[in-house]
């Protein structure tokens, strides 16, 4: 049985993956900050699913998840790196005094600890000789387009891009497959509540169409270095710009 780890798991896109793939008889490793919604949908989901507490920001959090994943599911073929949080503070703030030093925390977390993900996956991925793996990271629209409310998230999720398109052809050297998708306006508890409100519902991205495309990733082995940009029911795969 294929096995995934998935960080962000205890609710949203990454819970919505854990049911995904536990419904199609993987075994899953929930890992989440949420202790006790983690271990709830673990619980819920299957005998297949175990949670372990994770801060991915936290680089022995992070090689403790992998590490406990291979020693109770033998392998890992497919990793998820999807947690990721809203700006903490705005960088438009005005100082009357000395300015004090800012908190980078959603860069942290969407960024630093994506690349802690990634370190890791590459090296239990070569431990399953060419069969290698596959890591899809969770970018957004906001690594594609401005998001002026949000700069670090954007700056992260652009990180996210960089990243992806330009380690993916050195890796697909050894079948490691490095892709992320960009999500449009998903309901999920990141998204503030007053637009969920105000937003009309086709403007919304379904959930089923994000879970699309992390299940492309997953069977579609053609798939490498991609920007999935997953918009209401839509699927574009963008390209770089010209050089
Ligand atoms: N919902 C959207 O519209 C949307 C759009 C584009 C991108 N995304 C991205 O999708 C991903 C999932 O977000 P979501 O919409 O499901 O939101 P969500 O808030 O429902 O889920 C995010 C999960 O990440 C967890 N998390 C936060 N900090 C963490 C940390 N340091 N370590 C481990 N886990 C941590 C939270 O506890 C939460 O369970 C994020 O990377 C987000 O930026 C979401």
């Amino acid at each position: 049985m294929p096995v995934a780890n998935i960080t962000g798991a205890a609710s949203g896109i990454g819970l919505a993956l854990s049911r995904q793939f536990t419904e199609q008889g993987w075994n899953v490793t929930l890992a989440d900050v949420d202790v006790l919604g983690g271990q709830r949908a673990a619980e819920e989901l299957s005998d297949q699913t175990f949670f372990h507490k994770t801060d991915v920001l936290n680089w022995d959090d992070v090689a403790s998840l992998y590490k406990k994943t291979v020693e109770k599911f033998g392998r890992i073929d497919y990793v998820a790196a999807n947690a990721g949080v809203a700006d903490f503070q705005s960088l438009y703030e005005k100082n009357d005094g000395e300015p004090q030093k800012p908190n980078l925390r959603t860069i942290d977390i969407g960024l630093n600890g994506q690349i802690y993900c990634l370190y890791l996956a590459a090296h239990y991925f070569r431990q399953n000789g060419w069969n290698g793996g596959t890591i899809v990271f969770t970018s957004s629209n906001a690594g594609l387009y401005k998001l002026p409310t949000n700069p670090q998230y954007a700056a992260a999720k652009y990180g996210i891009i960089g990243l992806v398109r330009s380690v993916a052809p050195v890796f697909q050297k050894e079948n490691i497959r490095v892709n992320c998708i960009c999500p449009a306006f998903v309901p999920t508890g990141l998204e503030p509540q007053f637009l969920l409100k105000v937003m009309p519902s086709d403007h919304l991205t379904p959930m089923s169409n994000i879970m699309r495309a992390f299940d492309n990733c997953a069977k579609d082995s053609g798939l490498v270095g991609q920007v999935a940009e997953c918009s209401q029911g839509n699927i574009f795969y963008r390209e770089q710009v010209e050089y």
